[in-house]
């Protein structure tokens, strides 16, 4: 998590002239798949939300092992784009099988440089944030939004903006990673190690990251974790909350703010208790966990706290916070 100061400036400096290559191939496919497993399936979807912010450019997701359903859509003119931080993932690498049999062109994005999925490509952009050990993926996954990002700037000839943007946010994320913020955190942890369920809202960038966070929080703490849209509350999940249910709110100040913390305020009255993640205070939040201001930069920032909040509640509950029960680091198998 602390190497964050350092990983996101890295992932940024990338080949000019394959980005400008592989915005090429966005600009003349016929239909972009974004496509990854578990936070790199986050990541993914995450994609469809920067790509028509930042470049009003509709690209399409699905994680690797539901790529199937895809399948009938694929020509020698698709173009997928592949994310994984081992570049090993079964379900990814049988997707890229899959389009690879139908002629598409394949772009990855990997950590693992020699990796397979990197080796199938035709074009590779290293996330350059060196081993990731742990299983929970963490800078890998920051890293993965900024190269994404900075692909969506390049699509629209203007990668320096992009890179600027992202350099700006490495230097946000270096305020950020300070012992007085992980104690905030960890205060927090401590309120709340024993529950049995939490849940997670976000809007737009910050819907996929309500899931990274459930997953982030699932994978550690053991902890039974859910993240949703948060205008889908209404529609169900909403029976899920009682007297002291922790949901995490994740409310960058933009355009979405008032919406999420509308729903936050559904939350409330019904007796959740509320973390808000957010650059400004409100008065629904219960827990005010601080945040730079971010732009469309905010998926990077608003999951930092959460990465510490699930490293703490790990250790509160014993857990091994690097290698949790169940999972392997690399899923090779179907
Ligand atoms: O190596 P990959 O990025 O392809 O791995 C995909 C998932 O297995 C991985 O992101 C997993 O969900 C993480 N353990 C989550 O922290």
């Amino acid at each position: 998590i602390m190497d964050q100061k350092e990983t996101l400036a890295r992932s940024v400096n990338q080949d000019e002239e394959a980005l400008k290559k592989i915005s090429e191939l966005i600009n003349q496919a016929y239909g972009t798949y974004v496509i990854g497993c578990g936070t790199a399936g986050k990541v993914a979807l995450t994609a469809t939300y920067l790509f028509s912010k930042i470049a009003k450019k509709h690209v399409n997701f699905a994680f690797g092992s539901e790529f199937e359903v895809c399948k009938n859509f694929i020509t020698k003119d698709s173009l997928i784009i592949a994310i994984s931080q081992s570049g090993e993932t079964a379900d990814t690498i049988e997707a890229i099988e899959i389009a690879k049999s139908k002629g598409a062109t394949i772009v990855s994005i990997v950590n693992v440089e020699n990796s397979s999925i990197a080796r199938m490509s035709d074009f590779c952009l290293p996330l350059k944030v060196g081993p990731e050990k742990a299983v929970a993926s963490t800078k890998a996954t920051t890293a993965q939004l900024a190269v994404l990002i900075l692909l969506a700037y390049a699509s629209i000839n203007k990668i320096n903006e992009g890179k600027q943007l992202l350099l700006s946010t490495s230097g946000k994320i270096n305020d950020l990673l300070n012992p007085r913020y992980e104690d905030h955190i960890l205060e927090l942890a401590k309120n709340i190690y024993t529950v049995e369920s939490m849940y997670i809202i976000g809007k737009g960038e910050n819907y996929p990251m309500a899931l990274e966070s459930a997953i982030k929080l699932q994978e550690v703490s053991y902890i039974h974790a859910e993240g949703f849209a948060g205008g889908e509350l209404k529609h169900g999940p909403l029976a899920l909350i009682s007297q002291d249910t922790p949901v995490i709110v994740l409310a960058p100040n933009d355009e979405n703010f008032k919406h999420i913390i509308s729903n936050a305020q559904e939350i409330k009255a019904r007796g959740g208790y509320i973390i808000g993640i957010s650059s400004i205070n409100h008065d629904t939040f219960d827990y005010w966990i601080r945040v730079p201001e971010a732009d469309i930069d905010s998926p990077i920032i608003n999951i930092i706290p959460v990465q510490i909040l699930s490293y703490h509640l790990a250790l509160l509950k014993n857990n091994d916070p690097d290698m949790p029960r169940n999972l392997a680091k690399s899923v090779t198998v179907k």
